[in-house]
């Protein structure tokens, strides 16, 4: 019995060797420059309090859904918010997940069929290339945010054609050219998807709303659990779409509905950002501050998301121990889960970071680079 099973052991050690094991540790204490709570709503007591005046005066929202959605669980309040979210965020749809990974696993699995052709971006999120397997569409990679290969990669479509980029890159937090892959995809009849989970909060409604492309694209994913300090996802796009998950995407239909404090989590948190606009400024002055230390980056210089490359995991290994050491909590990205030679520290900067963590924290990287 335990034979069969060698190679998980053999790929375990592996990794062990490498200093590349996944293990999972608790929650650290020190300055967080590593969470996606951009905009710190995850830990805002104001948030927290509107949250929990909503479940005292309604304890229902606690309540298990029991069931899926086409079954017992869809209630009156997932109802609202996705007609709410889709009236925000100018779609005529919205379609609620309870992550981002089952929106994109049901968006991407679902609407290509094996005749079809997927090209996404090579810095395109997992939960695409998972959903991708399952569809059996053709699947082709375009080289990051290059308008001129995805030109090259478009010629080669066969049957409905389906574009997958994120707006803000989690990896080089970089932004895509969104306009222009807008452009080049209608050009090709190439039906564009973006993913704006980190774009979300950030940048108002995310790319697709601040520059008014709604009708240009074939949907949108916006996530919850990060900027918005909650959990969740909307797949927004037309009536025909929307029906068409429901009706044919297992990752929808074959599960059970979140309980309603999710929804209503969800829908509080877009009326807090709205009453909260200064938090997204709070957040550009810390980013400003950041890049005013002129640490080498490839990254946005708007993008709460900074990479600097180290490129050599002992290194990168080093520097990150350092910055432990001295309370910073950073990510850090080895090869191979990057490219050889673009190993990385992934800074994730905050609204509510202050100017002397900013300052100390750079200051270390510095004097290490
Ligand atoms: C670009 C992108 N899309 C989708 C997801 C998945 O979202 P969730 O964490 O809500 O499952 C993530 C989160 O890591 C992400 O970075």
């Amino acid at each position: 019995m335990l034979n069969q099973f060698l190679h998980f052991q053999e790929a375990l050690e592996k990794r062990k060797e490498h200093g590349t094991l996944r293990v999972l540790k608790p929650q650290q204490k020190g300055t967080d420059f590593y969470s996606n709570d951009y905009l710190g709503l995850a830990r805002n007591t104001d948030f927290q309090n509107i949250l929990l005046k909503n479940v005292l005066e309604n304890p229902n929202l606690l309540k298990g859904s029991t069931g899926s959605r086409l079954i017992s669980g869809n209630s009156t309040i997932i109802h609202e918010t996705e007609e709410y979210i889709a009236k925000e965020q100018g779609y005529e749809s919205a379609l609620l997940f309870p992550s981002g990974y089952n929106a994109n696993l049901a968006l991407f699995s679902t609407l290509p069929t094996r005749h079809d052709t997927i090209i996404v971006d090579e810095m395109i999120h997992r939960s695409v290339h998972d959903a991708c397997k399952i569809s059996n569409a053709k699947k082709l990679k375009f080289k990051h945010n290059n308008i001129e290969d995805l030109e090259q990669v478009l010629r080669k479509q066969t049957g409905l054609c389906y574009v997958a980029i994120e707006s803000l890159y989690s990896m080089d937090g970089d932004i895509a050219p969104i306009n222009e892959i807008v452009e080049i995809t209608e050009k090709y009849n190439a039906h564009l998807i973006v993913d704006e989970a980190h774009a979300f909060g950030v940048f108002g409604y995310g790319l697709v709303s601040e520059f008014q492309l709604q009708n240009k694209v074939l949907a949108t994913v916006t996530t919850y659990g990060k900027a918005l300090g909650s959990h969740g996802a909307a797949v927004l796009a037309n009536d025909m779409i929307k029906s068409y998950l429901i009706n044919f995407s297992s990752p929808f239909i074959y599960t059970t509905s979140a309980h309603d404090f999710l929804w209503n989590s969800i829908r509080e948190g877009y009326q807090f950002l709205n009453e909260n606009n200064g938090l997204p400024n709070k957040l550009q002055e810390n980013i400003k501050t950041f890049r005013d230390q002129n640490l080498s980056s490839p990254s946005s210089e708007k993008s709460p998301i900074q990479a600097i490359i180290i490129p050599d995991n002992h290194q990168l290994r080093s520097l990150k121990e350092t910055l432990s050491e001295n309370k910073f909590l950073t990510y850090a990205v080895f090869s191979p889960t990057v490219k050889e030679g673009t190993e990385r520290l992934r800074i994730c900067l905050h609204s509510f970071n202050t100017e002397q963590e900013i300052i100390g924290l750079t200051k270390i990287i510095k004097d290490f680079i």
